[in-house]
């Protein structure tokens, strides 16, 4: 358990924050070799940091790119086969909010702006992904969706859809690849206290934001945020062999409020 990524290169997007950065703190503790790709260069300086405090050895590249243009994804993918020479698992996860409206007021720009990253971002990466990992005969991905793409959430139209389109191509993609050793799953985390979610609670009352944070959880069972680690476990597992049979599948995980009635 506490080697499972011993030898193994693990590629993250969005790594400079939140579940992206949970998630690099926790492989890299179980041995693994990291890639990690961010729009934001100083984000990617402090996981680093982070990263060696709590395993000093670790191999490491950071490439700054947008994952919304695809020519930067497709070097995001070279530079990292070029260093490494393969990728074991691949954490798809970058992706933005947007500003929250009614669909009548929801901005054609913000729409467009939304889904580019998170759905069109998520698409390049597994184009990109998919083609070395079916050549070298193996590999795991997780993509990064949300309760936002499976329930109707409101006032997000362009994270509704994005979401509930990286859905689709999980199970899309889930089901041509599964023949060739590699399985792909989504994860869709509920409110999980990040810089997305500050982000999120502030656009409701800048002033009073912890109060909103407070009765926004109420009605979850657990009555509290996720931890970004506790995402960081979840997407190591997956990422490990020991979910290998694990594919084309959505696995929330919000403290159950997704299935509350
Ligand atoms: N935190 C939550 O409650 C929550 C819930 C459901 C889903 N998610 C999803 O989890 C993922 C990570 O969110 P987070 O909460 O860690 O947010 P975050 O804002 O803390 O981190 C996101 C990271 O992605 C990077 N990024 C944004 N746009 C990018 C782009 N175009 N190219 C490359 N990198 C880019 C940012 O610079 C940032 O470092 C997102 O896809 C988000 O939609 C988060």
């Amino acid at each position: 358990m506490d080697n499972r990524f011993g030898s193994k290169v693990i590629l993250i997007t969005g790594a400079g924050s939140g579940l992206g950065q949970a998630s690099a703190i926790q492989v890299a503790k179980e041995g693994a070799k990291l890639s990690l790709v961010d729009l934001n260069g100083a984000s990617l300086e402090e996981t680093k940091n982070k990263v060696l405090e709590v395993a000093p050895k670790t191999e490491m590249i950071l490439i700054t790119a947008n994952v919304a243009d695809e020519k930067a994804v497709e070097n995001y993918v070279n530079e990292t086969v070029k260093y490494f020479g393969k990728i074991d698992g691949f954490f798809n996860n970058a992706g933005i909010e947007g500003k929250q409206n009614l669909t009548e007021d929801f901005g054609i720009d913000e729409f467009q702006k939304v889904v580019s990253v998170n759905l069109n971002g998520v698409f390049y990466g597994l184009k990109h992904v998919l083609k070395v990992m079916r050549e070298q005969g193996f590999g795991s991905i997780v993509n990064t969706a949300s309760v936002g793409g499976i329930r109707g959430v409101g006032s997000q139209s362009g994270y509704a859809a994005s979401k509930h389109g990286v859905v689709g191509l999980t199970r899309n993609s889930g089901i041509e690849y599964g023949q060739y050793g590699i399985s792909i799953k989504a994860i869709a985390p509920g409110a999980i206290m990040t810089p997305m979610v500050e982000g999120s609670l502030k656009q409701i009352d800048p002033e009073n934001w912890e109060e909103v944070g407070k009765q926004f959880v109420e009605p979850n069972p657990m009555k509290r945020f996720g931890k970004p680690e506790e995402v960081g476990y979840l997407v190591a597992f997956l990422l490990s062999e020991q979910a290998d049979f694990i594919n084309a599948t959505v696995i929330p995980i919000d403290g159950g409020q997704s299935y509350k009635y």
